[in-house]
């Protein structure tokens, strides 16, 4: 079997939110995908955890939660690409993550706002070990920013994708996350039935894989599910941003199905 089951971590959790103060729909992961998460990071006790679609910061407070249990020395990176939380434009990204960090002191957490991952390499430094991807969901979405950040994770770094099944929860049309996993290479890959989301014992919606060395020898696989339609067409300046970083760490046959898969996209709908 390809799918590995991870032993599920709830504790975290149920000991950070009630503390938090957070609303009702906060974190964004139920409490399974939450368990998962830190489920992933007890058995692999990752160093630099990078998370990527940080929100409200619920999600980040169940991180600094779960490596303060661990009592492991982790430095966790959030990054959200809008200053402003994207649900309450009157608070800012990562406000919950703001209020874990006072109750977890020993715990390092830094939050960057305002630019794409790969932007704020010079400020995070790379060597990743744990990558959670959570951003929009939709094509492009998620795709551009994994490869963006592939160079920067370590060979045996975990990727944890959210929202795997959203297509089915919420819109049909977001399933970027679910995408990479399939056609992501890798020996180790984790999904679990959930009996929770849907009420049915049912697909989850969470997901993740191993970075090997294959992962890396077929990475075209992933720019080639690029071509699939793009539901939104970034602006020329991220588009070309991810371009020239891409064309730093990978080879002709990558770039040009980056470049094809925009003039497809281009095509569908109806851009020069
Ligand atoms: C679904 S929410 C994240 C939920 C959060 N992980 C949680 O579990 O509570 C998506 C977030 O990704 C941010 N975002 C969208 N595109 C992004 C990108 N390319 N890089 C970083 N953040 C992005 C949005 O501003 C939004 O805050």
């Amino acid at each position: 079997m390809l799918y590995q089951e991870i032993e599920l971590f709830e504790n975290p959790r149920d000991v950070i939110i009630p503390k938090i103060g957070c609303p009702p729909n906060e974190p964004e992961m139920t409490k399974f995908e939450s368990a998962f998460l830190s489920g992933l990071l007890k058995k692999f006790k990752p160093k630099r955890i990078l998370e990527v679609g940080l929100a409200a910061g619920g999600t980040s407070a169940i991180i600094m939660q779960t490596m303060d249990m661990l009592g492991v020395d982790s430095k966790i990176f959030s990054v959200d690409l809008f200053k402003e939380f994207y649900l309450n434009k009157e608070l800012e990204s990562g406000y919950l993550a703001e209020k874990a960090k006072e109750l977890l002191p020993d715990v390092y957490h830094k939050r960057l706002l305002g630019k794409l991952a790969f932007e704020q390499v010079n400020e995070m430094g790379g060597d990743f070990d744990f990558l959670v991807l959570d951003t929009v969901h939709t094509m492009p979405g998620e795709i551009l920013d994994f490869l963006a950040i592939l160079p920067y994770l370590k060979n045996n770094a975990v990727v944890v994708l959210h929202d795997i099944c959203c297509n089915a929860i919420s819109k049909d049309r977001m399933w970027v996350n679910k995408l990479l996993l399939s056609s992501v290479t890798s020996n180790t890959k984790f999904m679990q039935q959930d009996i929770g989301r849907l009420n049915i014992k049912c697909h989850p919606n969470i997901g993740a894989f191993v970075i090997d060395a294959n992962t890396r020898k077929y990475i075209s696989d992933v720019f080639s599910a690029l071509s699939i339609t793009w539901i939104y067409m970034p602006e020329d300046n991220y588009l070309n941003a991810y371009r020239e970083e891409y064309s730093k760490h990978y080879d002709d046959e990558c770039v040009w199905l980056y470049d094809a898969a925009i003039k497809v996209n281009k095509k569908i709908k109806g851009c020069k």
